[in-house]
């Protein structure tokens, strides 16, 4: 029998919820831990594991049919994925963000300067669609901490309860954009497993309802 695949993040704020809507969609998931597969015992579904920013390649790919992702992944790295559903969980901002001592105005206070962040396709479009340049560097985790150890003058991460922000002595000076998890889907997905994303679909519209 066909299955449908699906990505879920391996480990990270995505992965609890995620499993927890699948859960509430009535999909059973036997999770032997430290596998990244698994198999669904009451519904055609494969569950692969996966770190987030791999996803939207094995999307592309057709590895995986469909991915429940932070769409600001896919607005730094998959633009061309389409989403089926937004999933009103692991709501955050993708922001910038200064030292606290640090006077600031506006934008323009990162002409030239140095800015930390692991999503340098969303910060430089950000930066252009305002007239700035700035110079990325490029890290992909423990952002915050750039500022401290005089590596950059700012960062670019997402924001959540802000509190590593305020461990790391930061102020957020500029929100770039708003996501939440949601429902990815292959542009190679096939017509048969389109119908068990229907259902699946379907089931997660009247957990969303249920849930509000
Ligand atoms: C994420 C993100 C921020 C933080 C935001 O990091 O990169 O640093 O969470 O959440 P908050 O506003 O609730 O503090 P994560 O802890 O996943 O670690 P990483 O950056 O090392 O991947
Ligand atoms: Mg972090």
């Amino acid at each position: 029998m066909t299955k449908i695949r699906i990505a879920v993040q391996k480990s990270g704020r995505l992965n609890e919820d995620s499993l927890a809507i699948l859960k509430d969609c009535g999909i059973s998931i036997d999770n032997g831990k430290d596998q990244l597969k698994a198999t669904s015992r009451n519904f055609p579904l494969e569950v692969f594991y996966l770190r987030n920013g791999d996803i939207p390649q094995y999307l592309r790919d057709g590895v995986v049919d469909i991915a429940i992702i932070g769409e600001n992944v896919l607005i730094e790295k998959g633009k061309d994925i389409s989403i089926a559903e937004r999933l009103n969980f692991s709501k955050c901002r993708v922001s910038l963000a200064v030292p606290k001592g640090v006077t600031y105005n506006s934008i323009k206070d990162f002409e030239g300067k140095k800015i930390a962040t692991s999503y340098p396709n969303t910060v430089r479009e950000y930066l252009e669609s305002k007239g700035v340049t700035a110079d990325l560097h490029i890290i992909n985790g423990s952002v915050e901490i750039a500022p401290n150890i005089g590596l950059a003058y700012g960062i670019c991460d997402i924001v959540s309860s802000g509190s590593t922000l305020f461990k790391n002595n930061l102020k957020e000076v500029e929100v770039m954009l708003k996501s939440e998890a949601v429902l990815a889907v292959s542009p190679t997905i096939s017509e048969e497993r389109k119908e068990l994303l229907k259902k699946i679909q379907f089931r997660i519209k009247s957990v969303l309802q249920a849930r509000n």
